[in-house]
């Protein structure tokens, strides 16, 4: 199947099965942000029709944290949805990525379903969306014109080694991919995000990440959209039972997101992707150490019916934001970083185990005692 033909079919895939991680053991969501309890604040001292959700990222301003995530593209079919998406990134001035571009760099009649991103958001945060696995065939000559495509402000390395496990045609050859990211990161025109689909970073390896060069690191944590389910679907398919079974193996593996921003918080800006699915879990998340959200499935539904719905369901987030912040007295973007937050249950164990200090989220109170 060819790269065009497979990502219409995962597009159409998303809307029609459910495709998101399961609840894991203790009945809660894989990504863990059930775990988490913002502390309340009974007297914020502060309005909340004053808040200011405004923020940086990678030189440029975003009105509230939030990135559509790489999704789509790489087929007639998918203009028409990148253009509805991209009208909503401009419409409430916040970010969007395009999924994989490889398509269009292997068929420039392609491109077309990805220009129209920049068209429909020409003041807007637009990152591009490269394979790592595709890095060394694409040569630093093929990104770039993956960025003139779209006027990217920054391009995403996608690292997808639990689906390409499971696909037949899968790329599984991860060898030096992480010095074609440095290589890419070094001569590259614009900022490089290395980010996960679905399956999480550790620690080490975000070091790894920073350290070889890149401006974000994007978890792409376990608990939304399990790429390991979607493969499942198209396994039974096409009758491919190996497959099918893997795939169903292997549909929760991954970090959680909540644990994967703990254990990427390092030196660069985090992206908490992967089962961000309310206000209340980006303030979770930026309580956490990340610096903004990213969000795919849950604008798949309303992109296929047009540009208010995706506009409306991102309003609804950008309010339980507000109210979140608001019941946590901050009024800013910085502020909520610095809030009190309590870890629970399987999250809690998850990060102790993995040499993390939970504590340390809780005892930002103790400020006010001093
Ligand atoms: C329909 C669809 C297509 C996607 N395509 C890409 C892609 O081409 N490149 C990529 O890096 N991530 C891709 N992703 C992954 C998302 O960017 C994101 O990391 C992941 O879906 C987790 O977020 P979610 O739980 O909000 O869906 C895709 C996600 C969806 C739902």
């Amino acid at each position: 199947m060819s790269t065009s033909q497979r990502k219409i079919e995962h597009l159409l895939l998303c809307v029609e099965k459910d495709v998101e991680a399961h609840k894991n053991y203790t009945g809660l969501r894989a990504s863990g942000f059930d775990d988490i309890d913002l502390v309340h604040n009974c007297l914020p001292e502060i309005n909340k029709k004053n808040l200011f959700l405004e923020s940086e990222f990678l030189g440029k301003n975003l009105n509230a944290p939030i990135l559509i995530a790489s999704m789509t593209g790489g087929h007639p079919d998918t203009k028409a949805v990148n253009a509805t998406l991209a009208g909503a990134a401009e419409e409430l001035g916040i970010g969007i990525g395009v999924g994989s571009q490889r398509a269009a760099i292997e068929d420039p009649n392609m491109e077309d379903s990805f220009r129209i991103v920049r068209d429909k958001a020409p003041n807007a945060f637009i990152y591009g969306n490269v394979g790592a696995a595709q890095l060394n065939e694409f040569g630093i000559e093929g990104l770039e014109r993956a960025v003139e495509m779209i006027g990217a402000d920054a391009m995403a390395i996608h690292l997808n080694f639990l689906q390409e496990a499971i696909q037949p045609e899968g790329n599984v050859d991860a060898t030096g991919c992480l010095e074609a990211i440095k290589k890419v990161c070094d001569e590259l025109s614009v900022p490089v995000i290395v980010k996960e689909t679905g399956a999480g970073i550790a620690h080490s390896q975000a070091r790894a990440i920073c350290d070889a060069g890149a401006s974000a690191i994007d978890v792409g944590g376990l608990g939304g959209t399990s790429w390991a389910g979607v493969e499942t679907y198209r396994a039974q398919k096409r009758g491919d039972i190996l497959s099918e079974h893997v795939g169903k193996l292997f549909w929760n593996w991954g970090i959680p997101t909540a644990v994967s921003i703990v254990e990427s918080t390092i030196s660069i800006p985090v992206i908490a992707t992967g089962g961000v699915r309310s206000g209340m879990d980006v303030a979770k998340s930026i309580a956490l150490g990340s610096s903004l959200c990213g969000v795919a499935l849950p604008l798949v539904g309303p992109a296929l019916k047009g540009q208010k719905d995706v506009v409306d369901r991102l309003n609804l987030m950008i309010e339980e934001l507000r109210v979140a912040m608001f019941l946590c007295g901050c009024r800013t973007i910085e502020e909520l970083g610095n809030t009190a937050l309590v870890i629970n249950g399987r999250t809690r164990e998850y990060l102790e185990q993995r040499g993390f200090e939970t504590g340390k989220f809780a005892n930002r109170t103790l400020k006010y005692n001093k």
